[in-house]
């Protein structure tokens, strides 16, 4: 148990030291980066509100398994996001219905092969999923 413990402390005081000296250069360089892209970051949120709700769907499907069975336009295990795009209208009601198949699975639409359930993707994250999805038409 002791070690257990301290092993993490040793590594990090370990990984602080080595960064400590050539860090400081990399991480000015960083701030002037951050600096010089605000504005044009702030100058797309307003009227590109659809496309950060639809990016946000897109990054909530990056950190899951999702395309290991899904690419965008083509099918795998699953059809193609496009595809489904094309099947469904991005209404409100069809978003509910998908966003609960992919968090309890589904089967019989596409063929055979059922999709694994991700009882773990809450309902509200299920939905942006879905939003960006539909948005690929
Ligand atoms: C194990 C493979 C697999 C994984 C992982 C997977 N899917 Fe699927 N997905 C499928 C299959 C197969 C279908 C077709 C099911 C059918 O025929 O009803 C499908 C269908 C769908 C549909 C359409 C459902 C319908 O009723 O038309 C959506 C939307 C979808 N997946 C989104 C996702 C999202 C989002 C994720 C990640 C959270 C995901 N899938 C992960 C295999 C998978």
């Amino acid at each position: 148990m002791r070690m257990r413990f301290l092993a993490p402390v040793v590594l990090c005081a370990v990984v602080l030291a080595s960064c400590g000296g050539g860090s400081n250069e990399s991480k000015t360089e960083k701030k002037e980066e951050t600096v010089s892209e605000t504005p044009v970051d702030n100058s797309m949120v307003t009227p590109g509100a659809a496309e950060a709700a639809a990016s946000k769907g897109a990054a909530l499907i990056e950190q899951k398994d999702c395309k290991t069975c899904h690419k965008v336009d083509a099918k795998l295990v699953g059809p193609g996001y496009k595809e489904v795009a094309q099947k469904y209208e991005a209404t409100e009601a069809n978003i509910e219905t998908l966003a609960g198949k992919v968090i309890s699975g589904g089967s019989g639409n596409w063929g055979e092969v059922a999709m694994t359930p991700h009882p773990d993707v809450s309902k509200d994250d299920a939905k942006e999923m879905v939003k960006y999805i539909l948005s690929l038409k």
